[in-house]
């Protein structure tokens, strides 16, 4: 952590909001998110809500906010049948409740199912369905100030790494977000997920220092735009061939607060990253069902 306490001669209301700062800064709870993309059937969210539920889960997991990301047509059946710690979250939304929109669903809608989380500007929807920044920020907006709570993706392509432009990138799409974020409180409820696109789906995962460096640059970002508090306790979280094992180094990154996970989430590993603050979580393990 960056901030301090040390102050030359604070008045009594800086030293209260630094502690509050600090505190904040610390209890940034864990967040592992799933995102199941376009996989799955009846069956297999059968199964792999089964191996969920078998899990051994440590204590810091027990605090954790874990929730995945399934095909909207699964929704609610998913909700149902996943452990009770974990919440089904919808991988897009529009940004109207209703109208004359074929094919797109809409805040009120996974509201409707009971579903409280959506994603919003993963890298495959800006890719592959020409997602902008303005759309992606109209419907976090939306999202947000109809009762969600969104994950928020954002990332740099490797030509545009390559190029030099990470920051500019990143820069440019959180601010579309920030901007377009209408009551300060909704803040609490975002969570942004930094996923380098070329590390989606590659098995290539950025370097804890690679992600360190771009995590810090967002925080000190939103503590001179947003503000310091906003700062402080929002989670951002890291995407990009997240596994069992690179988890444990990625979480001890001062900036890193927890991961949006594709193929390992579709798998046993992804206890292993629930887990991934949980020291020996085998032998102190806890169901969670
Ligand atoms: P991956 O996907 O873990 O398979 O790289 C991450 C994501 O797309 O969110």
């Amino acid at each position: 952590m960056t901030l301090s306490l040390r102050n030359s001669r604070p008045g009594l209301s800086v030293l209260f909001e630094n502690e509050k700062l600090v505190n904040e800064a610390m209890t940034r709870r864990l967040f592992v998110g799933g995102n199941w993309k376009m996989n799955g059937s009846k069956a297999k969210i059968a199964e792999m809500c089964q191996v969920l539920k078998n899990g051994h889960y440590g204590a810091s997991a027990r605090d954790a906010d874990v929730v995945i990301g399934c095909p909207s047509v699964y929704l609610e059946h998913t909700n149902q049948v996943l452990p009770k710690f974990i919440s089904a979250a919808a991988q897009n939304c529009y940004k109207a409740n209703c109208g004359a929109f074929t094919g797109e669903i809409s805040p009120s809608m996974i509201a409707d199912c009971g579903v409280k989380w959506v994603i919003i500007g993963h890298s495959e929807r800006r890719q592959l369905f020409g997602e902008t920044d303005k759309l992606i920020a109209e419907k976090v907006s939306f999202a947000l100030s109809n009762e969600l709570k969104v994950v928020a993706c954002i990332g740099e392509t490797l030509q545009e790494r390559e190029a030099g432009k990470t920051f500019d990138i990143l820069m440019h799409q959180v601010q579309a977000i920030a901007g377009a974020i209408k009551d300060t409180e909704h803040w609490k409820n975002l969570v942004v997920a930094y996923e380098p696109v070329w590390a989606i789906g590659t098995g290539k995962v950025a370097t804890k220092e690679q992600a360190q460096e771009v995590h810090a640059f967002l925080r000190k970002w939103l503590a001179s735009k947003v503000s310091e508090s906003v700062s402080q306790s929002i989670r951002i979280i890291y995407g990009g061939s997240v596994t069992g094992d690179n988890c444990r180094d990625l979480i001890k990154q001062t900036d890193i607060d927890g991961f949006l996970v594709g193929g390992a989430s579709l798998k046993p590993d992804f206890i292993k990253i629930i887990n991934c603050q949980s020291e020996g979580s085998r032998g102190s393990s806890v169901e969670r069902q």
